[in-house]
């Protein structure tokens, strides 16, 4: 079958880490006879200096026509002295809302080759690390009302923490729904104790949870997950959170699997299109040098295989491909743990899954 996927380079390692997954994806298309097609738009600072705007009217229309959307990273140091809604996040916040993607599944998991680079006590490590964080996406302190005005103390600014109900169920249900094919054990991520808007999002998760009375429903004040996630981590399953708790938190549950640079992310909505990208950044300070780490893009790109397209076994064989490389010790810098291991560039280890995924 043929499938048209949106391809958003972006600023820093953005472009060399698509260019493996789009490798990856061929090498999978050739194998399983499914072929995809490519059409490349901008978005972020390369899109800033071409039309001027971070999020061209052309790559939402382009989007929005895929089947679809595999992403790189976007922002950079060129870019930061602009107004906040020039800036290359800009772009990325106004596309995920565009295209109306209101979750965000980030799984994180401890690869078994890596477990000597996880930050953690090796004790913690051994026990294993699989969990899914599905953070909403297109609402929350990202998208309230904010500003600056200026009154007797100065200049003062505020941000708007605002969520309703449907907001919170739509993103709730599809927590329970993963930890239904999962452990069936969601903890949902909140500030109670202080937070109007956390109450809320407690009573609506609460009575989401009536609906799956399987799942066993557990409530968590951010900081205690915060600390939570480091003292062991084996006890999440599914976790749920808003836009900010769930994009601190998710960066955590990055770090203690290894590296940021082996995360994957999908954002979707209600059909069956999404945005796929890596967790990680755009990396400017080893953007071109062939060092960075294609990993995230690349099982970014077999969770679209997954979730957009139903290609399950396309899917498990580029993880296994990762897998394997991982355990023949081809590491790229960020995840280098021992002496033994070989270290390979952005190039070599895009390559090399390639290989292991014809070989499979
Ligand atoms: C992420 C990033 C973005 C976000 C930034 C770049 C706007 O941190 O995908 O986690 O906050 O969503
Ligand atoms: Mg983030």
């Amino acid at each position: 079958m043929d499938y048209n996927i949106a391809l958003i380079k972006g600023d820093g390692i953005g472009p060399e880490i698509i260019t493996q997954a789009v490798n990856v994806l061929e090498i999978t298309g050739k194998k399983y006879g499914h072929k995809f097609n490519f059409k490349c738009s901008l978005l972020g600072g390369c899109a800033i200096d071409e039309t001027g705007v971070p999020l061209p009217q052309e790559t939402i229309d382009e989007c929005l026509k895929s089947d679809s959307v595999l992403l790189g990273a976007v922002g950079g140091p060129k870019w930061e002295s602009l107004p906040g809604n020039l800036r290359p996040e800009a772009g990325l916040l106004g596309l995920r809302s565009a295209m109306k993607l209101y979750a965000n599944i980030r799984p994180a998991f401890l690869f078994e080759p890596l477990k000597a680079v996880c930050p953690l006590r090796q004790g913690i490590a051994e026990k294993g690390i699989d969990m899914i964080i599905v953070r909403e996406l297109t609402g929350g302190i990202y998208f309230g009302k904010r500003g600056r005005r200026v009154t007797k103390n100065g200049t003062e600014a505020f941000d708007t923490e605002v969520y309703n109900e449907t907001e919170i169920k739509r993103t709730a249900k599809i927590a329970f729904e993963t930890a239904m094919t999962r452990r069936k054990k969601l903890v949902s991520i909140d500030k109670a104790n202080v937070l109007e808007s956390s109450r809320l999002w407690r009573e609506s998760v609460h009575s989401m949870s009536l609906e799956y009375p399987e799942v066993e429903l557990k409530d968590m004040l951010v900081d205690n997950a915060a600390m939570q996630l480091v003292r062991d981590p084996s006890q999440f399953d599914v976790v749920l959170a808003s836009n900010i708790f769930g994009d601190i938190l998710s960066d955590e549950a990055a770090m203690i699997t290894g590296s940021i640079g082996m995360l994957a992310s999908a954002s979707l909505g209600n059909g069956k299109r999404g945005l796929y990208e890596p967790i990680h950044g755009s990396a400017p300070d080893i953007a071109g040098q062939n060092k960075s780490n294609p990993t995230a893009a690349i099982l970014s790109a077999a969770m679209m295989l997954e979730y957009s397209f139903g290609l399950r076994r396309e899917s498990t064989a580029i993880r296994e491909a990762v897998n394997k490389v991982l355990r023949a010790g081809i590491r790229t810098f960020d995840i280098k743990g021992r002496d033994t291991e070989q270290i390979v560039g952005t190039v070599q280890m895009g390559e090399l899954i390639c290989r292991e995924i014809n070989g499979i």
